[in-house]
């Protein structure tokens, strides 16, 4: 049976929706380590470069191809090109099972940490209670030691809101959900801002750690590739998110507002983030007379052992702060989570005709008891090693894979006049030229230096099967599945799609 298409029921709704997605944890607790460990305001210009070279030009293809198609990535590609469809799976594979099911673990924590708040329940020891109480962390990735029961519980709270607010369809489901959620994550954070800046010791740290430029720092390949993977990650590309957000607009919109939009809040939003985190832990340097480069830590470290200190330090409203600081976690990897599954669910729709109530309920099931996995005791040690593989090579490998598509099967041409047709803003050439020449090139040397770095390395200090086994089987798993979904044959009308006849002359 197919159901009629879904679609948004306003520009702004749609625009929260994929904000909502953009900004996740990401923003928060990767986005203010980068800049603090590469150069401070310096990082910017590799970020700002990232956002101008790949960022927005990816952003405005993805859009234009989920429009002018108005598919999940599989039908977008294959309308192109039915030679081409895997990778319109690869993408939302990865993003549902190389992604969510460790992103929802985390979100997990977030509320875990949201109740411990009340209380502070996590003593003074914050590094110690994170590890051992909490996490009661193995030694190894394959040492799993059997599921965490809080852990295990609150992610299957997170897939339950997850399951309620994807099982209607967009306008009823997402769009209504990103319209409270969005507004009320601005609010939390502005005041989180406003509270954090007013701290004894706030203010110097932002200036000395985050204002002032070290120019050495960006003199590095490092920084330069951590830039452009953090900006596929933060802005949701590579994973097919935004082209199946914006195969649910309508035939009248402004693709080129709209993506400039999306990328300037979500990297804005970064900024002032990092401006919490910046002043909350200066505040908590100077509380405890260390140095600011001995206290803080990246990823997950700075959330759960750093700000936690940071909360139990505070002289007043303690346990508010807290209960603010997760709930802006819990609000802002949820409306990400939702879009990671909407755009496997949309893929499956799409290719099957199943119902939508019932292909969101089975994949939730199925995502939350994969996400099971990410909750025993091995659970950090196994994200971390899925995470580093999924961001740094299937996102870049998503992204050089959608730029030859578009730039060189399709021809870039043919969407730049359909972009040009709905936008306020005209793109010109120079978008082809990123498209096909320096949007891949650029990425294709980070792909290339990622790989060399790990070869000569272990990710951390991984044992190599742990990272064949976690990390490179992941992708090849996820790559296999996508191709053998291929093989089911499309309903020809499936496929129908009006060409202009001077774009079928673009058409190779
Ligand atoms: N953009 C989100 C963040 O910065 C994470 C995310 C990645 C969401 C990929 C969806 C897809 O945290």
């Amino acid at each position: 049976m197919s159901e009629k298409r879904s679609a948004w029921k306003s520009n702004l709704g749609f625009l929260l929706a994929a904000v909502g997605s953009a900004i996740g944890l990401g923003n928060i607790w990767r986005f203010g380590y980068m800049a603090h460990e590469y150069g401070g305001s310096a990082f910017l210009i590799p970020y700002f470069t990232a956002l101008l070279v790949a960022g927005i030009p990816i952003m405005l293809l993805e859009y234009a191809l989920g429009h002018r198609e108005k598919g999940s990535p599989p039908l977008s590609f294959a309308k192109i090109s039915e030679g081409w469809e895997w990778i319109g799976w690869f993408m939302p594979i990865v993003a549902m099972f190389g992604i969510m099911l460790y992103y929802s673990v985390v979100i997990g924590w977030c509320i875990n940490y949201f109740f411990y708040s009340f209380d502070l329940k996590w003593g003074a020891d914050t590094e110690s209670f994170f590890f051992n109480t909490f996490l009661e962390i193995s030694d190894s990735p394959t040492s799993f030691g059997g599921i965490r029961i809080p852990i295990v519980t609150s992610t299957l709270f997170v897939w339950f809101i997850c399951w309620v607010i994807c099982y209607r369809d967009v306008s009823h489901g997402i769009e209504k959900a990103c319209i409270i959620f969005m507004p009320l994550l601005f609010i939390l954070t502005l005041f989180l801002v406003l509270w954090s800046l007013n701290l004894d010791g706030a203010g110097i740290a932002v200036w000395e750690h985050y204002l002032k430029p070290d120019w050495q720092k960006i003199a590095s390949w490092k920084v330069w590739t951590a830039a452009f993977s953090q900006m596929f990650f933060t802005l949701s590309l590579g994973f097919g998110i935004m082209i199946t957000y914006a195969s649910y607009l309508p035939e009248k919109t402004n693709i080129t507002k709209n993506a400039f939009m999306t990328s300037i809040i979500n990297c804005v939003y970064s900024l002032i983030a990092g401006t919490i985190v910046f002043a909350t832990i200066g505040f908590m340097a100077k509380a405890q007379g260390a140095e600011f480069a001995e206290v803080i830590k990246s990823g997950p470290q700075l959330a759960f052992v750093v700000y936690p200190k940071a909360i139990s330090l505070l002289p007043a409203f303690n346990e508010l702060f807290g209960i603010m600081f997760f709930l802006v976690l819990v609000i802002a990897g949820i409306s990400s989570g939702i879009s990671l599954i909407e755009a496997f669910v949309c893929a499956i729709t799409d290719k099957f005709s199943f119902n939508r109530k019932k292909t969101v309920t089975v994949v939730c099931i199925i995502g939350f008891l994969g996400s099971t996995i990410f909750t025993t005791r091995s659970g950090l040690l196994l994200l971390d090693i899925v995470d580093h593989f999924i961001t740094n090579y299937g996102l870049v490998a998503g992204g050089i894979l959608e730029c030859i598509i578009i730039g060189w099967v399709l021809k870039s041409e043919v969407l730049r006049k359909h972009v040009n047709e709905t936008g306020t803003i005209k793109v010109n050439f120079i978008w082809d030229i990123l498209i096909r020449y320096i949007t891949p090139g650029v990425l294709l040397i980070i792909l290339f230096i990622t790989l060399k770095t790990d070869l000569a390395n272990n990710y951390e200090g991984y044992h190599t099967d742990h990272l064949l086994i976690f990390g490179v089987n992941w992708l090849l798993i996820s790559l296999i599945v996508a191709v053998v979904l291929t093989f089911y044959p499309w309903k020809p009308e499936k496929l129908k799609r009006e060409h202009l006849p001077e774009e079928d002359e673009l058409l190779v």
